[in-house]
């Protein structure tokens, strides 16, 4: 087996995750022909220019995902959970990294999670950066309860042309792990299609699970296909038993 040529059991592993890793529990990717970015304009939705020009509309956009989130029918899959239990079995550490913004990760038993695009179940003021938990819907008459401004709470996600979150904690990772992995993205949106590069510089083994080859599949050492209910908790299992032996 390739993997356990490269890898040993005291090496961390920094894992990346994209919308592929949900679409099982039945939320929808962004680029796929029934994804996100087929039905709306990212432009119209989900930049900084868009909030202050039609605010009801990101927030609309937004109130929905939300309570997608919250149905009771989407549940963590199989995947998630096979990452939330790696981190109890795997020596070296286990880092994820997710470009998701619903809380199936943290749902499905993942502690050392990073939501680099933030987090739909919290709301931001853009005036005072107060943060808080809570999943109904956001609306512009709202007022902020820290600074008392109407119209400036907004979802936690970060939006085209934003910085992504702890990015300083990623790259530190990135150059320190033996074993990169990413499952279910697209390789479309940087910075987070660029960590493939990153860890492979500093001497990571990467490999790529995903439905199908990503944009950037070349880059990675190894890669696995197929859904990741599948894919993920074999890939999982491997590890395990690497970790065992
Ligand atoms: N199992 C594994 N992979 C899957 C599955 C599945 N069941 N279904 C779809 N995929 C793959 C698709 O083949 C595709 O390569 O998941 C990937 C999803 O890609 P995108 O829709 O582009 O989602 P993602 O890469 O997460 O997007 C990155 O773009 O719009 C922004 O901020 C948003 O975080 C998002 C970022």
């Amino acid at each position: 087996m390739r993997l356990r040529e490269h890898i040993s059991p005291s090496d961390p592993i920094v894992i990346l995750t994209g919308a592929g890793i949900s679409k099982e529990s039945g939320l929808q990717t962004f680029r796929d022909p029934d994804g996100v970015w087929a039905k709306h304009k990212i432009e119209d939705v989900a930049t900084p220019q868009a909030f202050a020009t039609n605010p009801d509309a990101v927030l609309g956009f937004y109130n929905l995902r939300r309570a997608q989130m919250g149905d009771p029918e989407i549940q963590p899959n199989a995947a998630h959970a096979a990452l939330g239990a790696l981190e109890g079995i795997w020596p070296g550490g286990v880092l994820l990294v997710t470009q998701n913004i619903d809380d199936l990760h943290a749902r499905g038993g993942s502690r050392n999670l990073i939501h680099m695009h933030g987090e739909l179940a919290k709301t931001r003021c853009n005036a005072c950066g107060d943060l808080t938990e809570g999943v109904g819907d956001i609306e512009t008459a709202m007022v902020c309860g820290k600074c008392s401004v109407t119209g400036t709470l907004r979802p936690h996600v970060v939006w085209f042309g934003e910085m992504p979150l702890e990015m300083d904690r990623i790259g530190g990772a990135l150059a320190n792990c033996g074993l990169f992995v990413s499952i279910g993205t697209s390789g479309n949106v940087y910075p987070a299609a660029g960590f493939v590069e990153e860890a492979r510089n500093h001497g990571a083994y990467t490999v790529e699970l995903n439905l199908e080859e990503s944009l950037g599949a070349s880059l990675f050492q190894e890669g696995r296909y197929g859904p990741a209910t599948e894919i993920v908790p074999a890939f999982v299992n491997e590890l395990q038993a690497l970790a065992q032996n």
